[in-house]
């Protein structure tokens, strides 16, 4: 699979990623098929989070990566921190230093190569964070850093204080969660797509040279499930089957495609816990889609153009 720039930071990552939310689900040798699947299908990025099963996750992801095929040293690992899981979001210095600390614990791991705040933090002090940060990376633990569902003032606030560039931004994309396209594409006018959600998140990333990467690429709402093959959505169902076919390639692959083929070195973020499904995401990483399909995707999602 051909590697991405992320956040033009010199970290060569696979465009394709697999996120452990749900990993939980699986055994210990269920797991190490998940991630050498994974890895042989050219993914070399994992993403974590403190808060995933309130910790279960990183143990699992990180016993399994210590028996997997492939050595730590050549793919790279990100979790993230800042949500104290159903109280509050904390960005505290001490919270941020305390989390690291406890997710390369459960890890198993010295250092992250990725770190994400989760989610924004009204209470943030943007001089507390720098300080973790400088902490962080001074000692080795963290190399690159980056942010998650923050929009772009949010962004700047928290990028004015730090001496890092954040190289990142986490955030919900998917055929059927389209608002920053929606937005972008409906510039001005006065119907519901023109509404801006997010602070065009998606014109701020391209600008200063961040990757968006996008969460739950296969879900429609919030966690309300999955469109590929729902009956809900036959127009979409129809057209990816048909790119499908024309690419060589299955319709979980032909979903990321979209999301990929989005300029900016955007990344999609899989969270399949199916040894065999996550050799079909992979499959995107090589997958281009002509401008006129990716349209057409787009129309087959219910979409317009104004
Ligand atoms: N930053 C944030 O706030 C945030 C929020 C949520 C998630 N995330 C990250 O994003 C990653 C992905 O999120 P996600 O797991 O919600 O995304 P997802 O990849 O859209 O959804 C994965 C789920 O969809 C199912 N699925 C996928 N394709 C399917 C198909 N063709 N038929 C039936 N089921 C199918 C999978 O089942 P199988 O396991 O059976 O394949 C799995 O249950 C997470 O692991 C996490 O790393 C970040």
């Amino acid at each position: 699979m051909r590697k991405i720039n992320l956040g033009q930071s010199g970290l060569m990552a696979s465009p394709v990623a697999l996120g452990v939310m749900r990993i939980t689900a699986l055994d210990h040798q269920q797991a190490v098929g998940l991630i050498e699947s994974a890895h042989d299908g050219g993914i070399n990025f994992f993403d974590n989070a403190d808060i995933y099963g309130n910790g279960e996750s990183e143990k699992i992801f990180g016993a399994a990566l210590k028996d997997a095929s492939f050595k730590r040293e050549d793919v790279l690992v990100q979790t993230k921190v800042g949500i104290v899981s159903g109280k509050r979001y904390d960005f505290s210095k001490q919270h941020i230093l305390e989390a690291v600390d406890g997710s390369l614990q459960r890890l198993g791991l010295d250092y992250v190569d990725t770190l994400l705040l989760h989610r924004p933090d009204p209470l943030m002090e943007p001089e507390q964070v720098a300080e973790a940060f400088d902490e962080l990376q001074n000692s080795g633990k963290v190399r690159q850093f980056g942010v998650s569902n923050f929009n772009p003032e949010q962004v700047d606030l928290l990028q004015q204080a730090v001496s890092q560039r954040l190289i990142a931004n986490q955030l919900q994309l998917s055929l059927k969660h389209t608002g920053m396209i929606d937005f972008w594409l409906h510039t001005n006018m006065h119907d519901e797509r023109s509404i801006d959600h997010d602070g065009g998140i998606l014109e701020y990333s391209r600008l200063h040279k961040m990757s968006v990467q996008a969460w739950s690429p296969f879900q429609y709402g919030f966690f309300e499930g999955v469109f590929i093959n729902s009956p809900k959505f036959p127009e979409l169902n129809a057209k990816l089957s048909e790119l499908a076919d024309k690419y060589h390639t299955n319709v979980n692959a032909i979903a990321a495609a979209w999301i990929i083929r989005i300029p900016g070195n955007t990344q999609v973020i899989s969270g399949t816990t199916n040894a065999k499904r996550i050799a079909q995401v992979a499959e995107a990483g090589d997958v281009t889609l002509s401008s006129q399909d990716w349209y057409d995707l787009y129309f087959a999602a219910g979409n317009d153009l104004p």
